[in-house]
């Protein structure tokens, strides 16, 4: 690996954006690189993570305070994991690449918990680990729903038109009112993957 400073950027945008496909391109440019990345998603693989995908699965019910706490504790979990951890893969000086993080839990939760709330929740992991770039794939809200359609029979708990234009909002809101010091920026994720790729790598080699 030449010498570098490791990076961890975050992709954020609606579901069907296309965060899974972007990343591995930006892992792809990176190597090409000669650098070496680290791909994380929220909700983890780790207890916490799976917890809530059995919620989002409906397999448990619980107060929708409950799922943001949840989502706040496995973003701990994400950063301090001793080996897993987003700390520990920097450390070991690998560029992190995460689907999600704490913009996602002010755009999903906010439709039923006090957005107030799940920013105290969030301001730690704002303060130990703030991405050093912060990617919002942005793509309307009905293009969304039709990507999801085509790809999948069951729909997770966010799952429709009207939703997810809350959450879109949100988002655009959590950037504003959430994203102070912070270097976030929107691309537009309904052209070629190709295209928005190209707009991702010029923006990570300018960091
Ligand atoms: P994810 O696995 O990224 O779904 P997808 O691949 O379909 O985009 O995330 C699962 C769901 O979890 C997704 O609908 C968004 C939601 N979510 C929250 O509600 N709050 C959060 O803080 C995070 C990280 C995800």
């Amino acid at each position: 690996m030449t010498d570098h400073r490791p990076l961890f950027i975050v992709i954020e945008g609606l579901d069907g954006s296309g965060k899974t496909t972007q990343i591995e391109m930006l892992r792809d440019h990176l190597q090409a690189r000669g650098e070496a990345c680290y791909l994380t998603a929220e909700p983890t693989e780790l207890i916490t993570g799976r917890m809530i995908r059995s919620i989002l699965r409906h397999e448990q019910t619980v107060d929708p305070r409950t799922l943001a706490a949840l989502f706040a504790a496995d973003r701990v979990e994400h950063i301090f994991h001793p080996a897993e951890g987003l700390l520990a893969q920097l450390a070991a000086g690998y560029h992190v690449i995460a689907s999600r993080y704490y913009f996602s839990s002010l755009a999903y939760q906010s439709e039923h918990v006090d957005p107030g709330w799940i920013a105290a929740l969030n301001r730690q992991a704002k303060h130990t680990l703030p991405a050093d770039l912060t990617i919002f794939l942005d793509l309307d809200p009905q293009t969304s729903m039709d990507r999801i359609t085509s790809r999948t029979e069951d729909t997770e708990l966010f799952e429709t038109v009207e939703k997810l234009t809350h959450v879109r909002e949100s988002f655009l809101q959590a950037f504003d009112v959430f994203g102070e010091g912070e270097n976030i920026v929107t691309v537009d994720a309904s052209r070629p993957p190709v295209a928005v790729a190209d707009d991702i790598a010029r923006l990570v080699d300018m960091l």
